[in-house]
């Protein structure tokens, strides 16, 4: 198992595919000035094959595909079916926003995809339009039926919440788990990749125990729940009379880098230290210039040593010059 040098046992990998994404989320893209990888710069299926083998040897057990909008990878099929097979590899998830799920979640379920998260910001149809813009609540509600009726449990619904967008929403999200088994997630909003999504998030932050009151004002107290998982950095409740769980993920408020257990790999070929921070391993470099699994292996190595801990997210401060859309959250 790769411990850090803080006896963390690293053994969760997420794969940004791609940063490129089909919506505009206000927080996280801006309209106009994006620029994005060349297709060539991205890893490759292959590419991608051999770092998750070498994290397999190293003793990594789960993968989180990400993005931008991973279901936009042509390849993304391919990448998961070679994934689940890796020996080692237990668990094989996606984070998305459910929109192109229709016309492939079966194939990725039969290719081994186990779970899903969807970033959901509220049921309000034209409030989801100003908020996750590009988006219909129609294409997405498509997508998490589509999710849930392929057998894929629990679902996960992430959202983020953020001043004068949806603050007021929160209660009705909530209140999803009172009919379903999922598992709806509130997210505080983090500082990341400098520019205006970064002024937002320092100013229309809302910290989780005000969306608790919220929920609580319109559902009653909330009763703790231990899922057991010491590395799941969601706090995790339910309703009175509730199926599901309504978690609070809170990275400003309640940092959780003392349980961290990720690495992750960009969709240009670094290994990211940590989302708030900027330090990077190039694995692309070493593959393309002949490294094999070994070399890999042992890049990933040198990243969980050099993993931090600890950031100043509530000083209002990170030295993430990447956005959520370029790391994969
Ligand atoms: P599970 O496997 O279901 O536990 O998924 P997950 O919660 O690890 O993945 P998901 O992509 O749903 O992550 C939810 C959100 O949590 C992300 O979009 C980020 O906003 C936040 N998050 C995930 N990992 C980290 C982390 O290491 N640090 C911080 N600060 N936030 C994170
Ligand atoms: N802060 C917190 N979470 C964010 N996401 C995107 N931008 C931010 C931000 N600034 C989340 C979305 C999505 C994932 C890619 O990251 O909810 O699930
Ligand atoms: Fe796309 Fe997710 Fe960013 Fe929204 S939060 S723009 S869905 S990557």
């Amino acid at each position: 198992m790769p411990l850090d040098p803080f006896g963390r046992d690293i053994n969760y990998l997420r794969i940004s595919l791609t940063d490129r994404c089909n919506l505009r989320c206000v927080y996280c893209m801006p309209l106009k000035g994006l620029q994005f990888t060349a297709n060539e710069e991205l890893l490759s299926a292959d590419e991608i094959h051999t770092v998750v083998r070498a994290a397999a040897e190293l003793g990594f057990r789960k993968i989180r595909f990400t993005g931008g909008e991973p279901a936009l990878r042509h390849d993304l099929l391919d990448i998961v079916r070679r994934t689940a097979s890796v020996d080692g590899i237990s668990d094989v998830g996606m984070t998305t926003n459910a929109i192109l799920l229709p016309r492939m979640i079966d194939d990725l379920v039969s290719a081994g995809l186990r779970r899903i998260n969807i970033h959901v910001d509220t049921l309000d149809p034209e409030n989801l339009r100003r908020t996750m813009r590009f988006a219909s609540s129609d294409d997405i509600w498509t997508g998490i039926r589509a999710a849930s009726d392929a057998g894929l449990n629990p679902i996960k619904i992430n959202t983020v919440v953020v001043q004068n967008y949806n603050e007021e929403d929160v209660a009705s999200l909530a209140g999803l788990t009172l009919a379903y088994d999922w598992h709806v997630r509130f997210i505080e909003l983090m500082p990341l990749g400098g520019g205006g999504c970064a002024q937002m998030a320092l100013s229309q932050y809302v910290p989780n125990a005000e969306t608790r009151r919220r929920i609580e004002a319109e559902h009653g107290l909330l009763t703790s729940l231990d899922t057991g998982d010491p590395s799941d950095e969601s706090r995790n409740f339910r309703l009175k009379g509730g199926r599901g769980v309504v978690g609070f993920i809170s990275p400003v408020s309640e940092p959780y880098c003392g349980t961290c257990n990720r690495m992750r790999l960009t969709a240009d070929g670094k290994f990211h230290l940590c989302l708030l921070r900027d330090d990077e391993i190039d694995v692309k470099c070493a593959l393309r210039s002949g490294g094999g699994q070994d070399r890999v292996k042992s890049l990933l190595l040198q990243a969980v040593q050099n993993k931090p801990t600890g950031h100043s997210l509530e000083q209002g401060i990170s030295t993430e010059h990447r956005g959520m859309f370029q790391i994969g959250g």
